[in-house]
C-alpha cells in the first residue's frame, strides 16, 4: 500500500490492481505530479504476475473533477509553450498507455467525472459508474472547447446529439444516463459499486490473458479500418497471439470437444488444465 499522502493511491488484491485517483481535498483533479505519478504506477504494474485486471478509482466523493485549472492550465502556462507541451505530454501519454494497457481495465466511476477525465475514462477498456456519479464536460462554462481528445471520446462513444449537448450545454447527467448514453457500461448503486466491478474483473480473470490483450486491441483498431483492413487485421492479430500461446486455442477445443468439461456458450475453458499439460 502506498502512502496516503501520494496522489496516486495502488494496491494488489486477488490479481485486481486497485488503482486510485488520490487528491480527494482537490477532487482528484489531475495535476501535473499526478499524471507523472500516474504514468510510473502504470510502468510497475503492467506487467506484474500477480496482476491480472486494473480498476481505476477515486479517493473519496470524486472520480476526477478533471484536470487541475490552477497546476496544469494556470501555472504551466505561466511557463510558456514548453510548459503546456510538457504537461499535455505528460497526461496524454499516461491516457494513452492506458488505452493499450497489457491487462484489462475497468473505470470505476465512484463519483463526479469532469471534462479531461473523460480522457482516462475513455481509456479503460470497461466503466461501471455508480448511479449517483455525475459526469459533464464543464470546458464550456469556463470558456473553452472540451480539447485533450474529450471531444474525439464523446464523439466515439456518443451519439452526435449527445456529444453535441454535452459539449455545448456543460450540463451534468448522473450514472443512469451515462449508461443509457452507453458513456459506460451500466451504472449500480454506489454501495454496490466495488462488489460489481470486483465481480467483471473476476469473469476477466477467467479468461486468457493473450486473447483478453488481443480482443481489446482489435476492438479499438479495427474501429478506424475498412472492413477488408480489419479482416486482415484480425487474422495476422490471432496469428500473433499463436505465437505468444500456441496451446490457447487448441486447449480450448480440446476441454470442449473432448473432454466434454465445459460450453465455450456459456463460460470459459479451464485454464489451469492448460499450464498444468504445458508443464
Ligand atoms: N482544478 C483545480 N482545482 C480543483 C478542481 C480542478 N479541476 N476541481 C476542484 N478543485 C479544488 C477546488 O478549487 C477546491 O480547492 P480549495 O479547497 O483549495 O478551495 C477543492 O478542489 C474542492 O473543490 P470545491 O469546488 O470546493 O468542491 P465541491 O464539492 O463544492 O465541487 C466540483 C466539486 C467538482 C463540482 C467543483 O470543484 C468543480 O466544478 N471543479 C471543476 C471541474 C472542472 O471544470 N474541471 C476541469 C475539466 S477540464
Amino acid at each position: 500500500m502506498n502512502r496516503a499522502s501520494e496522489v496516486v493511491d495502488f494496491h494488489v488484491a486477488d490479481r485486481i490492481a486497485w488503482v486510485s485517483f488520490n487528491r480527494p481535498e482537490k477532487r482528484n483533479a489531475m495535476s501535473p505530479a499526478l499524471n507523472r505519478r500516474m504514468m510510473e504506477v502504470l510502468d510497475a504494474l503492467e506487467y506484474r504476475d500477480d496482476v491480472g485486471v486494473l480498476v481505476l478509482k477515486g479517493a473519496g466523493e470524486s472520480w476526477s473533477a478533471g484536470m487541475d485549472l490552477k497546476e496544469y492550465f494556470r501555472e504551466t502556462e505561466a511557463q510558456g509553450l514548453a510548459g503546456v507541451r510538457k504537461s499535455q505530454r505528460e497526461s496524454y501519454g499516461w491516457f494513452r498507455r492506458l488505452r493499450w494497457y497489457q491487462k484489462p481495465t475497468i473505470a470505476m466511476v465512484n463519483g463526479w467525472c469532469f471534462g479531461g477525465a473523460f480522457g482516462p475514462l475513455f481509456a479503460c477498456d470497461l466503466a461501471i459508474a455508480a448511479d449517483e456519479a455525475k459526469f459533464g464536460l464543464s470546458e464550456i462554462n469556463w470558456g473553452i472547447l472540451p480539447g485533450g481528445g474529450v471531444t474525439k471520446v464523446v464523439v466515439d462513444l456518443l451519439s452526435m446529439r449527445d456529444a453535441m449537448y454535452l459539449a455545448l450545454t456543460g450540463d451534468l447527467i448522473d450514472g443512469r444516463t451515462a449508461a443509457a448514453w452507453r458513456l459506460v457500461n451500466e451504472s449500480v448503486p454506489l454501495e454496490r459499486l466495488e462488489a460489481r466491478v470486483t465481480e467483471l474483473a473476476n469473469l476477466l480473470l477467467a479468461k486468457n490473458p493473450v486473447a483478453i490483450k488481443a480482443a481489446k486491441d482489435a476492438v479499438r483498431r479495427v474501429k478506424e479500418m475498412t472492413y477488408d483492413n480489419a479482416e486482415d487485421y484480425l487474422v495476422r492479430a490471432q496469428e500473433a497471439a499463436n505465437s505468444f500461446d500456441p496451446a490457447a486455442r487448441k486447449e480450448g477445443i480440446r476441454q470442449f470437444i473432448d473432454e466434454k468439461s465445459y460450453k465455450p456458450g456459456l463460460a470459459s475453458y479451464d485454464l489451469s488444465k492448460q499450464k498444468d499439460r504445458a508443464g
